[in-house]
């Protein structure tokens, strides 16, 4: 049981654990216009793909709510721009269309059975509340198809937040962790700062450590060390999309520990639900990488830490080959290599 959440329904708006204060301020922003619930994705106030999946199928209900059309085909029209507003926000995490496109699809039924505006915003908040519970569920199972992946005693270094905060709650990555700890398993986490915006130093610190987990903070240049120390056992990492040959998109930075856990014979999981594997999309080289801005990088908290004047490059998110990565977990259970094979099977 936690005393906090990450995104929810509130009598007439989203509510949403404002993440850019953690760990220091836990406080949350109530969103009653699409603009600033989109404005509240790209700043990073919730972040992790299927907690943007959430928070954007709640948009949609929100879009719904606000929308003062009194005939069906005005509310969705409503609906689409609210859409195609929520649809800018960030362009790698899958979970984020796979979501809208649900929404929609769920739109589309109420119109052809000619429900009235009402009974489609009745019918849209149920649906988006229902996806937000269901990623709980789908956490849950996931974190105990992973376990098996999880010896007792194992050091675990996982790479920015996949956990409750990442989610509608439980996590990927840190789901595995949680269910590991569940079933009685002795198990640490070790987990990357995860620069520019520290979502490992200042989320899976915070969220673990509320659980009492036990969890050491490093910094991303650490981690060759400590594995050629022998202080990880495995590594686990979260996923913004994987692509139909098993290419995953993750935060900056996960490539790089997967080629570290390649060199150092360390198994190399993914955690992700089935919404985030994108069969669509081939290969990594498909998936689009975000770039963001450049404060995020020239300042380390409000101080700046590169000269004026100097350019710096920011993608959000790396490609990590297929060929890295020991094993894929999903809800469904667990995908290995060749993936075109397994996740086309898991998905199917
Ligand atoms: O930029 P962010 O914080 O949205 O990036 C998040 C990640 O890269 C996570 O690892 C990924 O979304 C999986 S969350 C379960």
């Amino acid at each position: 049981m936690t005393d906090w959440f990450t995104v929810r329904w509130e009598d007439g708006a989203v509510v949403l654990l404002d993440q850019r204060k953690l760990p220091t301020e836990e406080t949350y922003l109530r969103l009653t216009d699409v603009e600033s619930l989109a404005r509240a994705i790209e700043d990073l106030v919730v972040r992790g793909a299927p907690a943007i999946g959430c928070t954007a199928a709640l948009g949609i209900a929100l879009a719904a709510d606000r929308s003062p059309a009194e005939t069906p085909a005005a509310l969705a029209a409503d609906v689409e721009s609210a859409r195609e507003r929520l649809a800018r926000t960030r362009p790698t995490a899958v979970n984020l269309f796979w979501a809208l496109e649900r929404m929609g699809r769920h739109l589309d039924k109420g119109l052809a059975n000619g429900s009235s505006a009402p009974q489609l915003r009745a019918d849209l908040l149920q649906e988006a509340r229902t996806l937000v519970e269901e990623d709980v569920g789908i956490c849950r199972s996931l974190g105990l198809a992973g376990v098996s992946l999880v010896p007792d005693g194992s050091r675990i270094l996982t790479h920015c937040n996949a956990g409750a905060l990442a989610t509608g709650g439980y996590g990927t990555a840190l789901g595995v962790v949680r269910a590991a700890v569940e079933a009685g398993r002795q198990v640490s986490v070790l987990a990357d700062e995860t620069r520019p915006f520290l979502q490992g130093a200042r989320l899976t610190a915070w969220e673990l450590a509320k659980d009492g987990i036990p969890v050491s903070v490093i910094t991303d240049n650490m981690a060759a060390h400590l594995m050629h120390q022998g202080e990880a056992d495995l590594v686990i990492v979260g996923a913004d999309r994987v692509a139909a040959n098993g290419d995953v998109a993750n935060k900056i930075g996960t490539y790089g520990l997967a080629l570290l856990a390649r060199a150092h014979d360390l198994p190399f999981y993914v955690a992700a639900p089935c919404s985030t594997i994108d069969l669509r999309t081939a290969t990594g080289a498909d998936i689009p990488i975000e770039e963001r801005g450049r404060a995020e990088v020239a300042e380390f908290g409000a101080r700046p830490v590169v000269p004026e004047g100097v350019p710096v490059r920011h993608p959000a998110f790396d490609i990590t080959p297929a060929s890295l990565v020991t094993a894929i977990v999903t809800e469904k259970g667990i995908a290995r290599a060749p993936y075109g094979d397994s996740l086309a099977a898991l998905l199917h």
